[in-house]
């Protein structure tokens, strides 16, 4: 099952919709439920980031049998220090952001935290991709 979700940047109202809508889906396939939250909440941290911090943001996911592939690209100023951006804690969220409730610097490391596979690349100025793989079966 291939699905995909649009998301823009500043766009809080709608940031959540493809972790719900995956969550939904999730349950209907009877995906344990420690399995389901993993998935929902690396994927919900991954459409804040597109809110709080990039311009526009594609999400594809493809569930098979045996795994569900995460992908979210999106358009911004990507990441200069990858492995500082990593760490927890870390945040240069604006004061606006910080003031709806985000920006505590957990995202990222909650996304690795919650994948089985997690892989980020970026580019300066043009943006940044994420892949977070989860496997069904072990
Ligand atoms: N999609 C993104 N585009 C640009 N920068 C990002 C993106 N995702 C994360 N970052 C950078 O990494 C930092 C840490 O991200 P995260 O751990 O999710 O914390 P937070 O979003 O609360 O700041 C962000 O503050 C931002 O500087
Ligand atoms: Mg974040």
């Amino acid at each position: 099952m291939e699905l995909s979700y649009d998301i823009g940047g500043g766009d809080f109202v709608n940031a959540g919709r493809a972790s719900s809508a995956v969550k939904g889906i999730l349950k209907q396939l009877n995906i344990s439920a420690v399995l389901i939250k993993r998935v929902v909440i690396a994927l919900y941290e991954a459409e804040v980031n597109v809110a709080a911090h990039a311009s526009a943001g594609k999400i594809s996911v493809s569930i098979t049998k045996d795994v569900i592939r995460i992908n979210i690209r999106d358009k911004g100023p990507g990441i200069a220090d990858i492995e500082l951006a990593m760490q927890e804690g870390y945040s240069t969220a604006s004061k606006e952001v910080r003031e709806m409730g985000f920006g505590a610097g957990m995202g990222l490391p909650n996304i690795r935290k919650n994948s089985d596979t997690f892989n980020i690349s970026s580019t300066p100025g043009e943006g940044t991709e994420l892949e977070i793989i989860n496997r069904l079966s072990n």
